[in-house]
């Protein structure tokens, strides 16, 4: 695989704001000289740098951005250069009222702030085309140039009145009629049949909040017309020279837009993480850290290769309840699981920290005392120096034989639902279910959408796929018939993509006969309520029981073997209705499963299932609790091992075979010592 950018190297880099700090040029000075000592190898320049590079309308002022990229250069530091969309400067705001986005409520709002822009607005369009066009002519054959950062973390919607003409246009073509639309989304429910196109609106609090069909397809058009923005932009720099990258950072589990639709326009994936570290007493970080990876390994599916980690802090995080400061050393682990789930980088927000406003407290890799001796400066230096001894495994592949499906149409479906369950559904919490266990024993997990090509795996988990639409179930049905063991779960296909329920037996297309079950009824929980699902026929080793909470949904077994019933605790309801079932279908096996299980079920089941179907995590041992394990393959066939300790107490790990610490050369026969939040880097 080759590296993600034209620089083959892993990217140690930060955010870098020298617009803020033009008239202090011996810090700019500095800044370069200590970038160095830091080794940093990349800046992220222009990131809402607007008024900077445009002060007045027309007047472009980019020798400075210039003089930067060539002090940089000089030094061996490369740019990632951003256009400056992600926050519209004060004088375009003021002039051009029409360019502010407007809420849900209609109210537009007032200039300033960022993400403060309409998608929509040609006025806007035109201007962001305009500033590109001078950053793309300027720079676009910058020797120090290796990618574009389009915009910033693209984030909200605008309810303007040209929003609401494009979203009107973008209905017409996805229907044609009015008739079609209003039977896709089922208006003649009280009476809201749609006479005129002119009478759509976007949902409001104050309007429209009913129609599903029409809440889904916002959610679709404002992912479609930010691409849409987005892919303007991309056109201008491209135009300038077709050979340099194009990102844009995204959010995490952030669900305002479908992160695989704006993928498709992207050649490189990168995300920004700020996970909240040291809440627990314990000083156990699994339960953050797993999350960070999950959206790691996501980033990594959604374009098949590495990712670049754009952001994360060195220190603290500012915006969150409490900030506390990455404790002693817990950088570098942090870092070193975000390549162990398929990093190219490590980049930081920021460089220097702020004098002023909003981000003045956020961590940096300089901070406001301006010192090098400083603990953070350090560790950031010291994983920067590692980074560079890391060439092999710029590029390199994950490979997994377990696929996660989730699908961005069907959480935003399954949360709008209305029923059975308004205080918290939870589908992204049991997806999380089914990674957790995966993660801890260090099996590589590949998440993939309704859309995706599951061919190749051997474990394919499909939890909640409540939305089901195209021909996603003919291939889950496929994806079995030819060997493949796939997991349902309650609460799926039960809607079409217009989020119509299903007429007829489901989970529906076909999926009830795959799974040799069929739907009864659903049960939700309120918090704090149980029910029992009791094994009754283990396939391999599994508790007699476990808790169910959330979402019990009651079925048929219709030629599905049943291997765990539910005991629900109510004497008025028969006490053996399955809750855990079997199911051959062609040369595979589906399972089902009915209740929102616990923890302990998912890592009982799936590593059991996992080991059974001879699936090997990257090293075969038992880690102890709260050490991941991880690997990846280098393009010259190098396997990296990365194993993290979570916790604040030191662990070991018995190695399944010996192994070389890639940064000391140390030997490690079968024991692996990993000192308190620690992190290594291996190879055999
Ligand atoms: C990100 C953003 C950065 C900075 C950072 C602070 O979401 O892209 O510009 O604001 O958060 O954590």
């Amino acid at each position: 695989m080759q590296s993600i950018t034209p620089y083959p190297h892993m990217l140690h880099g930060c955010d870098y704001n020298p617009e803020q700090w033009r008239n202090r040029p011996e810090i700019l000075d500095q800044d370069i000289i200590r970038m160095q000592q830091a080794n940093i190898n990349c800046a992220s320049l222009g990131i809402f740098a607007w008024a900077a590079l445009e002060p007045e309308e027309g007047r472009y002022d980019l020798d400075w951005l210039e003089e930067i990229m060539n002090r940089l250069h000089q030094r061996g530091i490369y740019t990632v250069l951003a256009t400056p969309s992600a926050a519209s400067p004060m004088w375009l705001a003021h002039k051009y009222p029409e360019t502010r986005r407007v809420g849900a409520d209609r109210i537009r709002i007032l200039p300033g702030g960022r993400h403060n822009h309409c998608y929509t607005s040609p006025v806007y369009r035109e201007k962001v085309r305009a500033v590109n066009e001078q950053l793309a002519a300027r720079f676009a054959h910058h020797p120090g140039l290796i990618l574009w950062h389009v915009g910033n973390e693209f984030q909200g919607e605008c309810h303007c009145e040209l929003c609401q003409a494009a979203f009107r246009e973008w209905l017409r073509e996805r229907y044609g009629t009015l008739d079609a639309l209003n039977a896709a989304w089922w208006t003649a429910f009280w009476s809201n049949t749609y006479t005129d196109w002119e009478q759509i609106e976007s949902p409001a609090p104050h309007g429209e909040t009913a129609i599903h069909g029409l809440n889904l397809d916002w959610k679709r058009f404002c992912t479609a017309q930010t691409r849409s923005f987005l892919d303007a932009e991309i056109a201008v720099l491209k135009a300038a020279n077709p050979v340099i990258p194009v990102t844009t950072n995204f959010m995490g589990f952030y669900d305002g837009l479908n992160y695989r639709e704006i993928a498709k326009s992207l050649d490189v994936i990168s995300w920004d993480s700020y996970p909240l570290w040291h809440s627990e007493q314990s000083g156990d970080e699994s339960s953050s850290a797993f999350r960070a990876d999950a959206f790691s390994d996501m980033c990594r599916c959604m374009l098949g290769k590495p990712f670049l980690l754009m952001e994360n802090t060195p220190s603290q995080t500012n915006w969150q309840p409490v900030c506390r400061p990455k404790t002693w050393g817990f950088h570098r682990l942090t870092a070193v699981s975000c390549l162990a789930h398929g990093a190219d980088s490590v980049q930081y927000f920021q460089w220097r920290q702020s004098r002023g406003c909003a981000e003045k407290f956020h961590g940096a890799v300089m901070t406001h005392a301006n010192r090098t001796d400083t603990r953070v400066f350090q560790e950031v230096s010291d994983l920067g120096s590692t980074l560079k001894r890391l060439d092999a495994l710029c590029g390199a592949k994950t490979v997994a034989n377990i696929a996660i499906l989730y699908d961005m149409e069907s959480h935003w479906a399954v949360n709008d639902a209305k029923g059975p369950r308004n205080q918290g559904i939870g589908d992204t919490d049991l997806m999380l279910r089914f990674y957790l266990p995966f993660w801890k024993a260090g099996y590589a997990v590949d998440f993939v959408d309704a859309e995706a090509d599951f061919s190749g795996y051997h474990l394919l988990c499909v939890p909640m796929l409540y939305l089901l639409r195209g021909d996603t179930a003919k291939r889950i049905r496929d994806f079995t018939l030819q060997g493949g063991t796939v997991i349902l779960t309650m609460h799926s296909g039960v809607t079409d993509a217009h989020d119509l329920c299903y007429m007829g037996d489901t989970p529906a297309e076909g999926l009830a006969e795959l799974a040799g079950i069929r739907f009864l009824e659903i049960d939700p929980l309120f918090d704090g309520q149980t029910e029992t699902m009791h094994i009754q026929k283990a396939p391999f080793p599994l508790a007699e029981s476990y808790r169910l909470e959330r979402l019990c949904e009651r079925v048929a077994a219709e030629g599905a073997e049943v291997l765990g019933v539910y005991d629900t605790g109510n004497p008025c309801m028969p006490d053996d209705l399955p809750c855990l079932t079997r199911h051959p279908f062609g040369r595979g096996t589906a399972y089902y499963l009915g209740g929102f299980a616990e923890e302990r079920f998912f890592s009982d089941f799936l590593i059991s299932l996992a080991e059974r179907l001879g699936l090997l995590p990257a090293l075969d041992t038992t880690l102890p609790h709260g050490v991941t394990a991880a690997a990846r393959q280098g393009k010259d066939g190098t396997v990296f091992y990365f194993v993290m300790n979570w916790n604040r107490e030191q662990k070991s790990v018995n190695l399944p075979f010996p192994l070389k610490d890639f940064e000391t050369g140390k030997f490690y026969q079968s024991k692996l010592p990993l000192s308190p939040y620690g992190a290594k880097i291996l190879i055999r």
